[in-house]
């Protein structure tokens, strides 16, 4: 018998704009809530209360491989063929192929090593703003949030740089949901990004350099340890998460502390607080709206719910760091915050990679940016700045700022 789904409206432009009140109304009305994807597809189970989100992350039950599922659940959420070969990547994986994958890179991304990064993420950020005119008005997404992490990551990755409108165009294409139901421009994208990397891993192939590319394609000619299509979509996943999410955490960082002039000024006149106020941004507004899919392998009760076999399941983040039961006045933006437990960049095995490194980003970039711009304000009534819609992430199209 077909389960009933919720009638939460996740998807529209009003619960994008002001999500707090339809997940606190999940919260109490339906923590597990059956609802319908955006593309009205395939019905997708939303955990919101954060120990059960936490627990789900954490619940090895769920598979994160969707070609564990059978082909006709695989079609209900997923085109064949409509990515390519850009998913065999650890964060669809789980161990041990998740534990094989994850092990190549994880010596690049720890704190230790993303703090040799200080001093280029410093000067890459600096002559961002030196680029700004001395006032007027800009789209601080464009002229700074996206330059800075992609510059970032393709330099580590040894991919051209200049090639950065392109990895953010076919990104934007890859994470929104298709207009229409038509997944044709998704295949186009995901074939041209597909070409594109296997042209630089062939150049990078014929001519090693000093960059994680090269390190990964010495680890691929070893053999058993990253096959010619894990490493591609390997460095897929690298670009696409190493960017992306941190364009908004900065994007949405600047909204909130707009938002609230009195942290703003505050964080303005104490520096220090600027760790625990990147951990605040993660938590009221971070940048990735729900965790990434899990999947029932077979009917599995999880706290009291059955999923069936072949359902997906996320954890709503942006709900749990939202949770009146494990934070005090949640509503409340405070760049002080303590304790902050949040669980914006995840929990458990899949616990983002990234985090070192989007950390130092954000507490780089915020101060250089504050001190730049002391005037800096919207340029627009703010409550006409339009979210992005889609599943994943939290951000908005576009953030015009005047200085
Ligand atoms: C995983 C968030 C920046 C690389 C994740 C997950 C979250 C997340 C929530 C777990 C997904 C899940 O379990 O379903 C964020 C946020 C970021 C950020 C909020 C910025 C503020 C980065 C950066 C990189 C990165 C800069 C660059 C290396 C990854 C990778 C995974 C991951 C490779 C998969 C880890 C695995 O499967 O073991 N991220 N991320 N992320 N993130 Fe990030």
């Amino acid at each position: 018998m077909e389960r009933p789904v919720h009638p939460f409206d996740l998807w529209s432009q009003e619960t994008l704009r002001d999500f707090l009140p339809l997940y606190a109304r999940m919260r109490r009305e339906a923590p597990i809530a059956r609802v319908l994807s955006p593309n009205q597809r395939a019905p997708l189970w939303v955990v919101s209360r954060y120990k059960d989100a936490v627990e789900l992350l954490r619940d090895g039950r769920f598979t994160k491989d969707r070609y564990k599922l059978s082909e006709a659940d695989r079609h209900r959420y997923f085109r064949v063929g409509e990515i390519g070969q850009l998913d065999k990547h650890m964060l669809n994986a789980d161990p041990p192929a998740h534990t094989r994958l994850r092990a190549l890179v994880a010596k690049a991304f720890t704190a230790r090593q993303v703090e040799d990064l200080r001093p280029r993420i410093t000067a890459i950020a600096q002559r961002l703003l030196e680029e700004l005119p001395p006032e007027g008005s800009v789209d601080l997404l464009d002229a700074f949030a996206f330059p800075l992490p992609i510059t970032v990551i393709a330099e580590l990755l040894g991919v051209p740089v200049e090639d950065q409108d392109r990895f953010r165009a076919w990104t934007l294409t890859l994470l929104s949901p298709p207009a229409g139901g038509n997944l044709e421009p998704l295949r186009r994208t995901a074939m041209q990004f597909q070409q594109y990397l296997q042209d630089f891993l062939a150049r990078r192939r014929a001519d090693p350099r000093d960059d994680l590319t090269s390190a990964l394609l010495a680890a691929e000619e070893q053999g058993d340890r990253l096959s010619p299509v894990e490493l591609m979509s390997m460095v897929f996943l690298l670009i696409v998460a190493g960017h992306e999410t941190t364009v908004n955490l900065i994007g949405n960082g600047v909204w909130a502390l707009l938002h609230h002039p009195e942290q703003l000024e505050r964080l303005r006149a104490s520096p220090t607080l600027i760790d625990s106020a990147v951990e605040e941004i993660l938590r009221y507004c971070g940048p990735v709206r729900h965790s990434t899919s899990r999947f029932a392998l077979q009917d599995t009760e999880f706290r009291g719910q059955l999923i069936p076999a072949g359902e997906m399941i996320m954890a709503a983040l942006l709900s749990a760091n939202h949770d009146a039961e494990q934070f005090d006045a949640p509503e409340r933006f405070d760049i002080a915050r303590e304790p902050n437990r949040h669980i914006a960049l995840g929990s458990g095995g899949h616990f983002c990679l990234g985090a070192p490194l989007a950390r130092l980003e954000a507490v780089i970039a915020l101060p250089l940016l504050l001190e730049r711009l002391p005037r800096l304000r919207f340029a627009v009534e703010p409550s006409t700045l339009r979210w992005r819609s889609g599943l994943l992430i939290h951000g908005l199209e576009r953030l015009p700022v005047a200085f």
